[in-house]
């Protein structure tokens, strides 16, 4: 794996690098019973195919509507029509937790004197409103939601925002994602990339390697000293 040096900044990808996607639905298992875990995969893989869809067709929505859009498809799909569910779903996407190492590191790397930030598809509210309560609000110097510019990642104009706010170069940051095709994006893009690959899956075929890949990111500073 190649070395990562000369950083300024390390970017995080939120959900599912930072947030738990599938905690939602983890805490609604006794009303979800059996289906819980496909329910959840679905929602998590419509959302975002919705994000790629609506990207190309030129139809942007916030990623809220993204979210209720790909859990009524899950829901329909796995036949729950249960608007209590519904509700009480939408409403922990909004206070999901963060992996358990995520304070600490965030911590360390603003010790190391590096700028920590998100670059998201969420919309600023949800984002905001999830790092408050996963109470990591201290350990962030920034919050970039793609609706600065209408269009969801991998465009390159996502990636190229945050270059803009924080007026350093692509090569500066070292980014972050568990999505491989978010972490290919980023590394096709310019950035310096450390794919975070909780879920055990299988490397993308795509242009744009990470320089490094890890299963979590307890290990990130020791990377980066
Ligand atoms: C995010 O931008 C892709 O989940 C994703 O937070």
């Amino acid at each position: 794996m190649a070395e990562i040096s000369n950083i300024k900044a390390c970017v995080f990808d939120a959900y599912g690098t930072l947030f738990d996607v599938h905690a939602a639905a983890a805490a609604c298992r006794d009303m979800l019973g059996d289906k819980a875990d496909r329910l959840s995969a679905i929602w998590r893989q419509k959302q975002l195919e919705y994000t790629w869809l609506r990207s190309l067709m030129g139809a942007y929505e916030d990623f809220w509507r993204l979210t209720q859009d790909g859990l009524d498809y899950a829901m329909e799909t796995v036949e729950i029509d249960d608007p209590h569910i519904r509700e009480t779903l939408l409403g922990l996407y909004w206070e999901l937790s963060a992996y358990e190492e995520v304070p600490t590191v965030l911590s360390q790397l603003q010790q190391m004197g590096l700028k920590t930030v998100i670059l998201s598809n969420g919309s600023p509210d949800m984002l905001n409103a999830a790092v408050k309560s996963a109470g990591i609000s201290d350990f962030l110097d920034g919050i970039h939601s793609v609706s600065d510019v209408g269009i969801f990642k991998p465009d390159p104009r996502v990636y190229q925002m945050t270059v803009d706010k924080l007026n350093i170069a692509p090569s500066e940051i070292c980014f972050m994602s568990s999505n491989a095709w978010d972490a290919a994006g980023a590394a096709y893009f310019g950035y310096q990339v450390v794919w975070i690959n909780r879920f055990g899956q299988t490397a993308e075929r795509l242009p744009g390697k990470p320089q490094a890949i890890l299963s979590s990111l307890h290990d990130l500073p020791a990377l980066l000293k």
